[in-house]
């Protein structure tokens, strides 16, 4: 491939020598599991995205199914989420014996359509995860005014979006609770697995240390039914030095996807872009022909408050996304479709007949491009 998807190795290149000194120190410690370098973590990232709390965990996965036993969500409890998202943010509410209850996406950051969260909120809501997904915030306010109107929790899936910003807030930081992964694909990649969750409430946070250790505060009295959710010592001390480069990771991030949507619209003939948000529903879709594609559409107008975790354009048209991958993967470029099929319709929830037209179309067209410095150059 003469473009990847993403180059760790090259990524890791420049403090290389500081990943191995970590290595080194954490060796040399004894500790692995649950010492100092956790406890730093800990501190610095809840500094970095400015929240009281931060409790590091074994992946993003679990760090939703422990926010979601946090806010007490189980059997028969439904909890509102989009459709079109990994399927860890719906996994971890069945994992519970809870039911998804499932929101179209909106046209322009493909995340939930935060206009129609009102009215999914019945009698047995018990939670609502809003996803940032590909790296911008899902549009907050309404979700948050709609959850306090009724009392329940917003838990932000910002696997995807650490150091993304709605009008100026961290994504994690509006919720109740932010759940995040360190997979290596992530904003801020471990070299393995990582998550974290924050928080402002310090009687959550609490909580939320027991449940990672079997429920148990004091080692063999379990007050709660947890498990085994732990970040790795080692993870955590890869994760110190990652995190002082994410800034300027994140500017870059920033800088490659402008240049790379310049690059699309002098070498592509049909692109196109959305002129304005229609995340709340109002607004003109744009149509296209066949062949044409959507360049990825930024709702956040303030820089930096895109992360691009993802770079995902919208190719229009029955079959045109897939011969577009199949024509850049024969010049090497390397591309992916997040996500090929919606939640609602995978066999594990196929509990409701319900349909979501725009998410059912949108699945047929994402192809997501890699953002490397070098994409720009070697796109055809
Ligand atoms: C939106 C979203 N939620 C949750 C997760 C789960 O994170 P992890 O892979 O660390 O378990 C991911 C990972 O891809 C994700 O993209």
């Amino acid at each position: 491939m003469k473009v990847p998807m993403l180059d760790l190795v090259a990524e890791h290149a420049p403090y290389r020598g500081e990943l191995q000194v970590a290595f080194e120190r954490v060796l040399d410690s004894g500790r692995f599991v649950l010492g100092p370098e956790v406890e730093a973590f800990e501190r610095e990232i809840a500094a970095w995205i400015g929240i009281p709390h931060a409790i590091g965990v074994s992946n993003g996965s679990d760090a939703l199914l422990l926010a979601l036993q946090a806010v007490d969500v189980g059997p028969g409890d439904e909890v509102i989420c989009p459709t079109f998202t990994f399927f860890a943010t719906a996994g971890a509410i069945a994992r519970l014996g809870g039911i998804p209850v499932f929101v179209d996406s909106a046209e322009c950051c493909y995340n939930l359509r935060a206009d129609q969260v009102a009215a999914k909120i019945g009698p047995k809501t018990k939670a609502i995860i809003a996803v940032h997904l590909f790296g911008q915030c899902a549009d907050m306010d309404p979700i948050l005014t709609a959850a306090k109107k009724h009392g329940i929790p917003v838990i932000e899936d910002a696997a995807q979006a650490l150091g993304a910003r709605d009008k100026g807030r961290q994504a994690g930081t509006m919720g109740t609770l932010g759940t995040f992964s360190f997979f290596p694909t992530k904003n801020l990649g471990a070299l393995g697995e990582g998550g974290l969750i924050t928080t402002r409430d310090a009687s959550l946070a609490e909580k939320i240390k027991k449940l990672r250790v079997h429920g148990a505060k004091q080692k063999y009295f379990h007050e709660l039914v947890g498990g085994n959710f732990r970040l790795h010592e080692l993870q955590a001390a890869f994760l110190r030095v990652k995190l002082k480069y994410l800034d300027s990771a994140l500017k870059k991030r920033e800088q490659n996807a402008s240049r790379l949507i310049e690059s699309l619209r002098e070498k592509w003939s049909a692109v196109m872009s959305l002129d304005a948000c229609v995340c709340q529903g109002k607004g003109e879709a744009k149509q296209g022909k066949p062949g044409s594609v959507f360049l990825p559409f930024s709702c956040h107008s303030g820089v930096g408050e895109h992360t691009w975790n993802q770079f995902v354009v919208r190719v229009l048209g029955p079959g045109q996304r897939d011969a577009l991958k199949q024509k850049l993967s024969a010049q090497g470029v390397q591309t992916e479709i997040y996500y090929p099929r919606p939640l609602h319709e995978q066999d594990c929830f196929q509990h409701s007949s319900q349909s979501f037209p725009f998410t059912e179309q949108l699945v047929k067209e994402v192809l997501a491009l890699p953002l490397l410095e070098k994409s720009c150059l070697l796109l055809p």
